[in-house]
């Protein structure tokens, strides 16, 4: 609730700051177009119950700040949370003058706020003309950054990204420049008394003392905001103090460490204030799921359950009733073990992928190994820095022969390389994607061979085992170093055929369950039988020569 609130609030206000701005832009052509849009503007957003409509949104969007200051138990916040919390505060002390001076005048005094009117204190007063520049800059880039975690995980928002970019760009940019040189005609006026004289008529401006009375209403309201926030930190400070005198919580985090903290932390609070990487990538809104956790130990049963939002997140991903969304789940005292589902550096298409997989889940994976053949003797004579250089080149293009395959790099170790199929495809369709990323690093390695012959007297040559079979397939890892991974005997198999593959001088030795899995007819490279450590019976395999050979699935 408290998250659709900001939301709807935010976006109404976003809309009002939008169309201000494009209001501001149209001086860039004509002050005066820019005051009969004004007029048009004006009617619509003093309409009773559009000024209504408005005045909620913009205490709602208050008060869910306050209530966030409140409800923060720890201060450890990404850069974009800070930026995004201080510009918020800073909006009203920026912004309050410009309101009283304008709406709160023409309610109370019947001023006609035109651009004039707007404008002719900025070119009296620098001051002024920096906070109102500043004003915007902050405005914008609260809400860009409160959309921007908003929208980041929605699929669509990739391709909306370099036009909503544009626009961030774009609309202040000219909203500022508009205000310029709407200040260059003010500025012109006030050089002519007559003209000056009748501009400040037309605006019809209240006399001294009332102007007196709003500077003393705006620093009224301003102090009452400060108040506001003071009162938000201060409630803030003791429920910190109160909830400390509690009994703690105790988390074990599965692959890292055991630690206590107070009561009243949601579980992705206590992370960061214990240093734990997690996930959070709409900055615990509630929005993104990939916080989630799996818990467990001794008093599990105690948990609260889950608020509706966060229930139909859950629902969405059909996780198990011990999943929980870390951000949203503050649990009372007593002990836990917290296993992280996503690693740290979870992108927004992890969010909402199903859990299963990050469970722990079996399934039948193709797996492939690739090994740069004679790559050590090679290094020995080469600078580290030449060493690093090859490496990457190499890394890159059967890293991306696997992605355009379809398939993902689980790790590189050494000069070698493990990638897995049929994470997200059925095993036919992953045994074809690990066949055709066989052919398209044949391919690369042609390629990077041909663009680096000055550099080199032999060609860089690999060694490539492929295997499919039943895997588990789970995050698995410490901190930083977690990652989704399979494990199993198809991994070792796959790993012992690539060793093989020197052996029969083939660039891939594969099962030939691949082939099968793939459902090629004319099969390519000879049939052989190999032993397999750990394997009763012998594997029957094919070994191609030549990798670029491989039909196109
Ligand atoms: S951080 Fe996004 S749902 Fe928890």
């Amino acid at each position: 609730m408290i998250a659709r609130l900001r939301s709807v609030s935010g976006c109404l206000l976003l809309i009002y700051v939008v169309t201000h701005l494009s209001n501001h832009a149209l001086a860039l052509w004509s002050l005066s177009l820019a005051d009969a849009w004004l007029e048009w503007l004006s009617a619509v957003w003093r309409w009773p119950p559009v000024t209504v409509l408005l005045l909620t949104a913009f205490l709602v969007h208050l008060c869910m700040a306050l209530h966030s200051l409140w409800r923060r138990r720890t201060w450890r916040m990404s850069r974009w949370e800070w930026a995004q919390l201080l510009l918020g505060l800073s909006i009203v002390p920026l912004g309050m003058t410009h309101v009283v001076g304008t709406r709160v005048a023409h309610e109370l005094h019947g001023v006609y706020t035109n651009h004039f009117w707007v404008l002719w204190p900025m070119a009296a007063d620098p001051w002024q003309n920096a906070r109102q520049c500043a004003l915007v800059i902050a405005v914008w880039l609260h809400a860009c950054i409160g959309v921007h975690f908003w929208w980041r995980v929605k699929p669509w928002y990739p391709r909306v990204l370099p036009g909503l970019y544009a626009v961030a760009l774009l609309l202040p940019a000219m909203a500022l420049a508009g205000a310029g040189v709407g200040l260059g005609s003010v500025l012109a006026i006030l050089d002519d008394p007559q003209r000056m004289q009748a501009a400040l008529a037309a605006t019809k401006p209240p006399s001294r003392d009332e102007v007196a009375d709003l500077y003393f209403l705006s620093d009224l309201l301003k102090a009452a905001a400060l108040g506001l926030v003071v009162l938000a930190l201060g409630a803030r400070q003791v429920r910190t103090v109160w909830l400390k005198r509690q009994q703690g919580v105790r988390l074990r985090y599965v692959a890292g460490p055991s630690v206590a903290v107070p009561q009243g932390l949601s579980l992705l609070e206590a992370s960061h204030t214990m240093g734990v990487p997690h996930a959070s990538l709409c900055g615990g809104r509630g929005r993104c799921s990939t916080c989630r956790v799996q818990l467990g130990g001794a008093d599990v049963a105690r948990l609260p359950t889950p608020s509706a939002d966060e229930a139909r997140v859950l629902d969405r991903l059909g996780t198990p009733p011990t999943v929980r969304l870390a951000c949203q789940l503050r649990p009372p005292s007593g002990d836990y073990n917290v296993m992280l589902l996503l690693p740290p550096g979870a992108q927004p298409a992890d969010a909402y992928r199903g859990t299963g997989v990050a469970l722990g889940e079996e399934r039948t994976m193709v797996i492939m190994f690739v090994d740069l053949r004679g790559f050590t003797a090679l290094s020995e004579k080469r600078l580290p820095y030449d060493v690093v250089f090859l490496l990457n080149r190499y890394f890159r293009s059967v890293g991306q022969a696997v992605e355009q395959a379809g398939g993902r790099v689980d790790k590189f170790i050494g000069d070698g390389m493990m990638a897995l199929f049929g994470l997200q495809a059925p095993p036919p369709l992953a045994a074809r994607q690990a066949l055709d990323a066989a052919r398209r690093i044949g391919q690369a390695l042609v390629e990077l061979n041909a663009s680096m012959a000055t550099e080199f007297t032999t060609p860089l040559r690999i060694g490539i085992g492929l295997h499919i079979g039943p895997a588990v397939v789970g995050v698995l890892g410490h901190g930083p170093a977690t990652g989704l991974t399979a494990i199993g005997d198809t991994v070792n198999t796959a790993s012992r055929l690539e060793s093989l593959s020197k052996d029969f001088g083939a660039q891939l030795l594969a099962s030939q369950a691949v082939f099968d899995a793939a459902g090629w007819g004319g099969e390519p490279g000879g049939a052989h039988e190999v032993a397999v450590r750990g394997r009763t019976q012998p594997l029957a395999v094919r070994a191609v020569a030549d990798v670029t050979t491989l039909p196109l699935s």
